[in-house]
């Protein structure tokens, strides 16, 4: 007792020397950016709030060109998209040696998934629902950014999307608030470190601020409309976690919410994000948010960079609304100085946590260049975190996993294409250095396997859709032949193989920024290869390319083993042979549930119950809602995934059926390896809540927890409920628990769960 105690003044008197020196630090920052504000004109202040676009500094001139000569006269805050940390130093020394007030830049870039060792993409990453796995992959992208001159990501990407159409669903963690809050805060950590003065940790910039994932039709740039209980109780949910995790900046989003777009959002960028959430990091626009307004409707550039400002917005991305219009707005009175202030400073403060004050060259370190980029380390770490993130659809006769014998006929327009499997955002990386999967196949199997090789079909039979499809390096190299003389010559080499491997999908710029999509199925000329390959009768895997959730019936129907892959990175290919023969047990499990087709879009596991909703076993009944031509039941749902093992989940077992408001209980299952193969799995808590003062939703994810379990081993795992998960944002926007009765779940996805009941007294 006495022990305890003691730990507990020492922890109390650790917390209170911590908070102690946060507040000095916070102290001589406020200080030093005080008296700097002081010595800067009106020019210089707005000057900070400009990111304009690099443009021909990048090219060696950076002495002549415009965007040098605003440096020099202290008239931009920063730069993005610059890489190579010599140009970072040559374009940095114009702010710190030859502008009035040495004022350094922030260089940002679109670090997503990984520098130039590249990672799964975000929602493939997502799928790995591994925390520490995640958060090293944002470790790892910070070193190799940071040793190459960039302070700043336009990372985390955490818009949560309930539509496969949008191309960004790529981009992001999927359908489900309560994870993309955990990864979030996971990748914030990841990148800013515990110590941002460090040179190898970089800024945060979550982005996009906000609900940018719920564009009507799921094209990109849309309009949103939400109600306020959905967007607090969901879609802000995971953008408030990483505020939490202390992101130090945000993105605000292209599109409005209720009817401001988020750039000049005041009751968004002020009200919710600083005075509600807490929010002291800076706000940035997205790439001409500023100027997108006037074609939103609300102004001229000058009338919407006021209300920017207004808004809360401190920095403008590459429009120059704000630089070009603010003294101006000021002269009459549409702006106050105080605001203009208040932004460069919020600005200033984000150099000064970086450490750029004390040393503006701390990211360009030639040395670390040389040696902390694409290294062998990060690369072993990337192929082990992309088997990860693969998700096995279907293995119904056990043909995965693969012998290393015999002969397999490798096929498809994606089987050959290392630029692909970076996937959409990797712009730091060398696109040709990557292996495509024929390459990453041979080096893993070496002589054991006899290889063959054909395209098979190009990405689509329309050759202008090919090409929109294919942009920044992703050429797939059309074949000009004829449809059914590419498919025949494939099958052809298909039958002197006994196994078939079909590499097929989307390429990886068909998802992504404006890269939606009104057909969500593989392209039809694929299709028609794959039905010709499957028509051999040999076994075929369909390794299955995509950004985004697929309607997969046919093929779900008809191919005995489906592996998605996503866009796993630079080491994708290696770590696909690692799944594909055996090497890795897949386990990753769905993030997005894979809709049966495109009309049952927006489709996601938490959604109401409605006031009519269907009997327990059917799919169609009249005056239900529901559809007459097909169930309301998505392919793959929501937390899905196999393994090549099999587990079995006990009963579950709460501790006790009820508890009060100081209480808690907890529900535990044990959970065995049934199979004969070493597996992880991901283990799944959903929480309902029957009856609430607004309606809820008939799950939510609530807990989970990822094991590893050799054969016939077993493990207990067991979930804390306390009121606090059961917290929600009521018709008042109150975040409150409710006293009543609840149903628990625990299942290895949102479809297949065991129940329990409990209540909350
Ligand atoms: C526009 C995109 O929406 C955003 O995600 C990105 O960070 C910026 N461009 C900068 O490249």
């Amino acid at each position: 007792m006495k022990k305890i105690s003691i730990l507990l003044c020492l922890s109390l008197l650790m917390g209170a020397c911590s908070q102690k020196k946060k507040e000095n630090q916070d102290a001589e920052m406020n200080r030093f950016i005080g008296s700097l504000l002081k010595q800067m004109t009106l020019e210089e202040k707005i000057g900070q709030l400009n990111l304009p676009v690099a443009g021909d500094i990048t090219t060696g001139q950076a002495e002549n060109s415009d965007v040098a000569k605003k440096i020099k006269e202290g008239k931009v805050g920063g730069l993005f998209n610059i890489k190579g940390s010599e140009k970072i130093r040559e374009v940095q020394r114009l702010a710190v040696e030859e502008s009035r007030l040495k004022i350094p830049l922030l260089f940002g870039m679109d670090v997503i998934h990984g520098y130039e060792t590249v990672f799964p993409i975000p929602l493939g990453l997502a799928c790995s629902w591994d925390m520490q796995a995640i958060e090293q992959s944002a470790r790892i992208a910070a070193i190799e950014a940071s040793a190459d001159g960039i302070c700043w990501t336009f990372s985390p990407m955490v818009d949560l999307c309930r539509d496969a159409r949008w191309g960004r669903i790529a981009e992001g963690n999927g359908e489900d608030p309560f994870l993309g809050g955990e990864i979030a805060k996971a990748m914030v950590r990841g990148y800013q470190g515990n110590d941002l003065t460090q040179n190898n940790t970089i800024m945060a910039c979550v982005k996009h601020f906000a609900l940018y994932g719920a564009s009507e039709s799921g094209r990109d740039y849309n309009t949103v409309d939400m109600s306020r209980v959905r967007m607090f109780n969901e879609y802000l949910w995971p953008y408030h976690a990483a505020v939490e995790a202390g992101a130090g900046s945000i993105m605000a989003s292209f599109n409005e919410i209720d009817g401001i777009p988020a750039t000049a959002n005041r009751w968004l960028l002020t009200d919710v994000l600083r005075k509600q959430w807490g929010f002291n990091g800076f706000v940035v626009s997205d790439y001409t948010g500023v100027s997108e307004m006037i074609d939103h409707g609300i102004g001229d550039l000058k009338t919407v960079s006021a209300k920017a400002l207004n808004a809360g917005l401190d920095m403008d991305m590459v429009s120059e609304g704000l630089p070009a219009t603010l003294s101006e707005s000021l002269e009459e009175g549409q702006v106050t100085e105080a605001q203009i202030d208040a932004a460069c400073r919020r600005i200033l403060e984000a150099k000064y946590k970086l450490g750029l004050f004390s040393d503006p060259y701390k990211y360009c370190d030639q040395k670390r260049a040389g040696s902390e980029i694409y290294t062998k380390e990060h690369r072993t770490i990337a192929r082990k975190i992309a088997a990860e993130s693969f998700v096995l659809l279907k293995d119904d006769k056990q043909i995965l996993p693969l012998k290393k014998q015999g002969t397999i006929a490798l096929i498809g327009p994606l089987a050959d294409s290392g630029a692909n499997m970076a996937g959409t955002w990797s712009v730091a990386t060398k696109l040709d250095r990557i292996p495509g999967l024929l390459e990453g196949m041979k080096e893993v199997v070496g002589d054991k396997v006899r290889i063959l090789y054909a395209k098979g079909s190009n990405l689509t039979e329309d050759a202008e859709l090919e090409k929109r499809s294919t942009v920044f390096g992703r050429d797939l190299k059309r074949d000009e032949r004829p449809e059914q003389v590419i498919i025949n010559e494939a099958v052809q080499t298909a039958r002197n193989a006994d196994v078939i491997i079909a590499a097929l999908g989307e390429s990886s710029e068909m998802s992504g920024e404006s890269s939606s999509r009104t057909d969500i199925k593989i392209p039809e000329t694929q299709r028609k290869l794959l039905k010709a390959l499957v028509q051999t009768g040999k076994p075929v895997v369909l390794v299955l390319f995509t950004g985004r959730p697929l309607a997969l019936v046919w093929e779900n129907e008809n191919v005995p083993a489906i592996l998605n892959t996503w866009f796993g990175g630079s080491e994708a290919a290696y770590a696909i042979a690692d799944v594909l023969f055996g090497d890795v047990n897949p386990s990753g499990k769905l993030t997005a549930s894979f809709p049966q087709n495109i009309g049952q879009i927006p489709i996601f596991y938490n959604h109401k119950n409605t006031g009519r909703p269907l009997a327990e076993g059917k799919w169609f009944q009249k005056f239900r809602s529901n559809y007459l031509d097909v169930s309301n039941e998505p392919l793959y749902p929501f937390g899905y995934g196999l393994s090549y093992t099999t587990f079995n989940y006990g009963a579950i077992r709460l501790s006790s059926d009820s508890f009060n408001a100081n209480g808690e209980l907890t529900a535990s299952v044990v959970v065995t390896n049934t199979g004969e193969r070493a597996g992880k799995e991901i283990i799944q808590l959903y929480i309902r809540d029957l009856v609430g003062s607004i309606t809820r939703p008939v799950k939510e994810l609530k807990g989970f927890e990822k094991i590893s379990l050799e054969p016939g081993e077993s493990k207990t795992v067991t979930f804390t409920i306390t009121p606090e998960l059961l917290r929600f944002y009521n018709n008042d926007l109150k975040y409150d628990y409710e006293p009543g009765d609840f149903v628990l779940m625990i299942g290895s996805n949102s479809r297949d769960v065991q129940t329990a009941s409990f209540s909350l007294q």
